[in-house]
């Protein structure tokens, strides 16, 4: 992981939520070996969440994304916020005349509802100049598949937010970003998963990306050579949407 030349992130106050696999976990990480103090939460990774505690420094807590009580609590305890990212996320695949209520509305509960509450307590305590950062999804985009409607509506709305936050949060020089990666090799959709060829049958660069090439973007846009960027999308997708 190289830190952007002329970052200043050491001893930034770093938030992540939903940091203990994949992709929030290689964020972590990466603020931890920039020099940030990086406070996560996680929901059900307790062996997962201590180790990475262990391994970086990073301070672990357990908060459902989905409790909004729980999550805001998580972010009060970090005081005075730098940057914070909402990765947490959550994917449903099926046929939405079968798919479960249920998991639908956890599905927009965890990806969009804690995302909207979450960014705004995290503004609340934040310094001026600080960095809000959610996790979307090229499917916020493009949707090239049958069955995964939930799941990209849910990305979509949180360009939405994005939009939305930068504008409310601008007079503060607070910037608002989303990181939309494409197939990306973690639990959530492994590079030898049965879907993977398909993936690759869409992008230019036909391979998943990496967890760690994602959180390169997301340092990035937190390090004060990023400090204009705001209300805009990222796509990281090995041209899976172009
Ligand atoms: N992998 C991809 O191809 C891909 C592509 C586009 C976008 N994304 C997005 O990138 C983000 C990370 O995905 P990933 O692939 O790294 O997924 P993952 O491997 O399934 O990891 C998900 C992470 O989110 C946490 N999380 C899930 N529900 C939570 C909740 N209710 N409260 C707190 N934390 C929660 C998990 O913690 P616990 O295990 O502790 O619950 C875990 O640390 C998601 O927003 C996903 O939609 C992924």
């Amino acid at each position: 992981m190289t830190v952007p030349e002329g970052s200043q992130i050491r001893g930034k106050s770093v938030m992540v939520i939903g940091g203990s696999r994949g992709i929030g976990a290689a964020i972590v990480a990466s603020f931890a070996a920039a020099g940030a103090a990086v406070r996560f939460t996680y929901a059900g990774s307790r062996d997962a969440a201590e180790a990475l505690a262990e391994a970086t420094g990073a301070i672990a807590i357990q908060a459902d994304a989905a409790d909004r009580d729980a999550l805001l609590a998580s972010i009060r305890e970090a005081g005075a916020l730098d940057v914070f990212v909402y990765n947490a996320g959550l994917l449903g695949v099926g046929d939405p005349l079968t798919l479960d209520p249920d998991a639908a509305d956890r599905l927009i509960d965890v990806n969009v509802r804690g995302a909207y509450h979450g960014s705004v307590e995290a503004a609340r305590r934040m310094v001026d100049g600080g960095r809000i950062i959610a996790i979307g999804s090229v499917h916020g985009d493009r949707m090239p598949f049958a069955g995964i409607t939930a799941y990209g509506m849910s990305k979509s709305a949180l360009q939405g937010l994005t939009r939305g936050l930068a504008r409310d949060f601008g007079a503060r020089h607070i910037t608002v970003n989303l990181v939309q990666p494409g197939p990306t090799d973690t639990d959530m959709n492994p590079a030898d998963g049965p879907l993977a060829q398909q993936m690759h049958d869409e992008m230019a660069i036909r391979r998943h990306g990496t967890a760690d090439e994602v959180a390169s973007l997301v340092l990035y846009l937190a390090s004060p050579p990023a400090r204009g960027i705001t209300g805009a999308m990222h796509t990281i997708d090995g041209g899976f949407g172009a």
